[in-house]
Parts: structure tokens; sequence; C-alpha cells
């Protein structure tokens, strides 16, 4: 337990602008009252409320950062409908989630794109959550840890090794995600050993590992002290200032117990 945890919300195509400020000043609220300094927060709403969640995380200094769900691989021009990484940049947004699976299986995210989009975020200075997971008949046949390593490895092809301190990965095995049905700290455990020594392999050691995929507040400590998750990429938790700080709650009382 070295590196400080993260905790991403992952609000999909969830709250207008006027829920988003909503939550934000919710959350706003919870944290002036009880500052949670052992995790890092950060909230990424859908690209039209990104302007309005973070004047507001500004002007009441709320002590969260602001990432995005997406981003093109594009820096500008003829892409209708896509939002470039620079235009992410200029609103404050700190970091973009790449390669999720929703992305990949309904919008058709191919590796070569994860892998372009992941360039692109990162030559923006800005941080890659890059996300990665097996299906649920992968994990039947026993071929998760082989599967995760050659999306990852793909994703990482041509990657420039100076950018690696703006990685963060999260593991969210697909049969997980909004199911209810969390992975074990088991299985948890298992892939965080293998993703941090396939880390290690490249230098980057000291790059996060999010576990996402039905993670709540009841599961969360679990899954932090036996799981070794470095933090959580949470998704229907995070829609609500009761689950999702009640996430953060857990990751702060394990990380400031452990020190
Ligand atoms: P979930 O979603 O927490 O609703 O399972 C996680 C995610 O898709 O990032």
């Amino acid at each position: 337990m070295t590196l400080k945890p993260l905790v991403v919300g992952n609000w999909k195509m969830n709250h207008d602008y006027v829920e988003a400020l909503h939550l934000t000043q919710q959350i706003g609220v919870v944290l002036k009252n009880k500052a949670r300094e052992h995790v890092d927060i950060v909230v990424a709403p859908p690209f039209v409320d990104i302007r309005s969640v973070g004047s507001i995380i500004e002007s009441e200094r709320i002590p969260i950062s602001l990432g995005a769900q997406n981003a093109s691989m594009y820096d500008s021009g003829a892409h209708t409908g896509e939002v470039s990484v620079s235009m992410l940049k200029r609103l404050g947004v700190k970091s973009v989630i790449v390669g999720h699976s929703e992305r990949r299986s309904i919008y058709g995210q191919t590796d070569e794109i994860v892998a372009a989009t992941v360039q692109t975020v990162a030559r923006n200075g800005l941080e890659v959550i890059l996300c990665c997971g097996e299906g649920s008949e992968v994990r039947e046949s026993g071929a998760h840890l082989e599967f995760v390593r050659g999306q990852l490895e793909r994703a990482l092809l041509g990657f420039d090794k100076k950018n690696h301190s703006l990685i963060t990965l999260a593991y969210e095995p697909i049969w997980a995600i909004g199911t209810g049905e969390t992975a074990s700290s088991e299985q948890v455990a298992e892939m965080m050993s293998y993703l941090q020594a396939f880390l290690g392999e490249r230098g980057m050691s000291e790059t996060r590992v999010l576990y996402g995929g039905s993670v709540n507040g009841e599961n969360a400590g679990a899954l932090v002290t036996d799981g070794r998750a470095g933090g959580f990429l949470v998704g229907g938790a995070s829609l609500k200032v009761e689950s999702f700080m009640a996430i953060i709650e857990a990751v702060d009382d394990c990380y400031s117990r452990s020190r």
C-alpha cells in the first residue's frame, strides 16, 4: 500500500448538467465536513456536464478532480460527433478513461483505437485510466490472465516510455460490470499481483491498478485489504452521494489504518 489510492466515479450517460451540479455540490459538502486525505477522487461526467462540474469544483474548492469518459484519438478536424483531448484539457479535465468495455463492445473501439487514444491523451499531458477485463467465457475457460495481458500489450503498443507515469490501469471484468456480481477478493488479488508483475517488467511499478465492477460501500473495504485493489472505477454507485462517499470512506479507512 504505497501508492495513494484513487476512486473514479464514471457517471456514464447519467445526470444532465443540473443533476450533475447537484451531485458535485453534495460531494463538496461531505468532503468539507470530513476530508478524505488518503484517497484521490475523480468524477467523470458526460461531456455536456464537464463545464458546469468543473466550475463548481473550482469555485467551491472541492478536492476532487475532473475526468472524461472518452476522447477522440485525433487532435482536431473533420470528426463529426467527437471531442478532442485539448478541448477537454481546456475545461480542466485531468484524466480520460480509455478502452472502457462499453466503448469496445457497443461503439466498436478496437485495440488499435484504444492504443491511439492512449497516446493522444498522454501526448497532451493528461492521465489515462486504461480499462481492461475479460468476459465471462474467458473467465470460465481460465484464460483471463493471458487475455488481460494481451489487451494491455496491444493498448500500450508504441507508447512513449517517458509518459508512463500518466497511466493508471483499471481491471474491470465485464461479467461484474453493472451486474451486482462483484469479483471475489481472491479473484481480484490474483489479477492485481499478475498486473503488478506485468507493470514491473515494464518499469512501471509505480502505476496504480484499480478494480471496477459492482463496487459498493459494503465490498470496497475487502477488495482493498484482501483484493489489494489500488482503488476503484465505480459506475452505478457513483451516481448518488451516499453510495459514492461510502466507497471513498471505506478506502480511506483502509489506507489510514495501514499507515
Ligand atoms: P459498475 O460499473 O460499478 O456499475 O459495475 C463500473 C464501470 O463500468 O466502470
